[in-house]
C-alpha cells in the first residue's frame, strides 16, 4: 500500500533569487535545500500535484502535458536566470484524473497541455528535488482568490495523496511587494500576529476548525498587511 503523501506549502521567494545566491534570500534557499528534505521522503512520492501563485484562471486549470518547456515568468533578472532547465515529465493521466475528480465535485476545470511550468513550480523544485525525477502536474489558482472555493478544490486534491502522490502549494504566506520594495524588515520577524495566526489554524487537530479558521483569514488582525486587497494569490496555495 502506498504512504500517504504529504501536503506541504513553500514560499518560492522573489523570482529566481533563491537560485541566484541572492543573499536576502540565503535562509530561503537552504530551507528549500536541505530542510524540505527533513521533513519529507521524495522516493515515495509517485507524482507532485503542484499549485502555483503565479497562474490565475477563471477556472481551475490543469497542465496536462508529457513535456513542459520552462516559462520564465519574470524579468530584469542576469541571462543565466532564463536559461535554466527542469526536465521532470508530466503526467497527464494523473491530470486527466484530476480533472475527473473535480467534475465529480461539481467544480469547473480544464486542461492544458501548452503553458509551461512558471517559476512557483520550477524555483523551488530545482532546489527540493534537483534530480527532476517526479512527475509534475502544475495547477492554477483561481483569480477570484476566494477562500471557501480553493478549500474545496483543496479537498479533491487531498484523495490522490493516498495513492502517493504529494500536494505542494507554491506561494508566501505574506506577501506584500510594497514593504519588499523598501525592504526594511530584512531577515527579521514580520507580522508575527498573522503568521501565528496561520500556525494556530494550520495546526488544529479538528477539521472544521481548520477550515473555519482558513474561510475567515480575511478578517484577521494583519491579513490585508500581509496580503493587499485583492492581491491575495500568493496565499491561495
Ligand atoms: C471540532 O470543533 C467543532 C467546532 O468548534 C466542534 O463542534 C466539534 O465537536 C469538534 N470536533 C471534535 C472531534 O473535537
Amino acid at each position: 500500500m502506498a504512504v500517504l503523501a504529504p501536503a506541504i506549502f513553500v514560499n518560492h521567494g522573489g523570482g529566481p533569487m533563491p537560485l541566484l545566491g541572492d543573499e536576502v534570500h540565503a535562509g530561503l534557499t537552504k530551507f528549500l535545500r536541505d530542510d524540505v528534505q527533513k521533513h519529507i521522503n521524495l522516493k515515495e512520492w509517485k507524482a507532485i500535484i503542484l499549485v502555483t501563485a503565479h497562474w490565475e484562471e477563471s477556472q481551475v486549470t490543469i497542465s496536462s502535458g508529457k513535456h513542459h518547456d520552462l516559462y520564465f515568468d519574470y524579468y530584469g533578472f542576469p541571462p543565466e536566470s532564463y536559461k535554466y532547465k527542469y526536465d521532470a515529465p508530466g503526467d497527464p493521466e494523473t491530470a486527466q484524473r484530476v480533472h475527473n475528480a473535480l467534475k465529480d465535485a461539481g467544480i469547473q476545470s480544464k486542461l492544458d497541455s501548452q503553458r509551461g511550468w512558471d517559476h512557483g513550480v520550477f524555483v523551488p523544485m530545482m532546489l527540493i528535488n534537483p534530480e527532476a525525477n517526479i512527475p509534475i502536474i502544475q495547477i492554477s489558482v483561481l483569480e477570484n482568490q476566494d477562500p471557501k472555493q480553493h478549500y474545496e478544490i483543496g479537498k479533491v486534491l487531498q484523495q490522490f495523496r493516498k495513492e502517493g502522490i504529494a500536494i505542494l502549494g507554491s506561494g508566501m504566506s505574506y506577501h506584500n511587494m510594497r514593504e519588499f520594495r523598501y525592504g526594511r524588515y530584512k531577515d527579521a520577524a514580520v507580522n508575527k500576529e498573522f503568521d501565528d495566526y496561520l500556525t494556530k489554524v494550520c495546526t488544529a487537530e479538528n477539521e472544521s476548525e481548520r477550515k473555519a479558521g482558513l474561510l475567515a483569514w480575511r478578517d484577521q488582525p494583519g491579513a490585508s498587511e500581509a496580503h493587499p486587497p485583492h492581491a491575495a494569490e500568493h496565499f491561495m496555495p
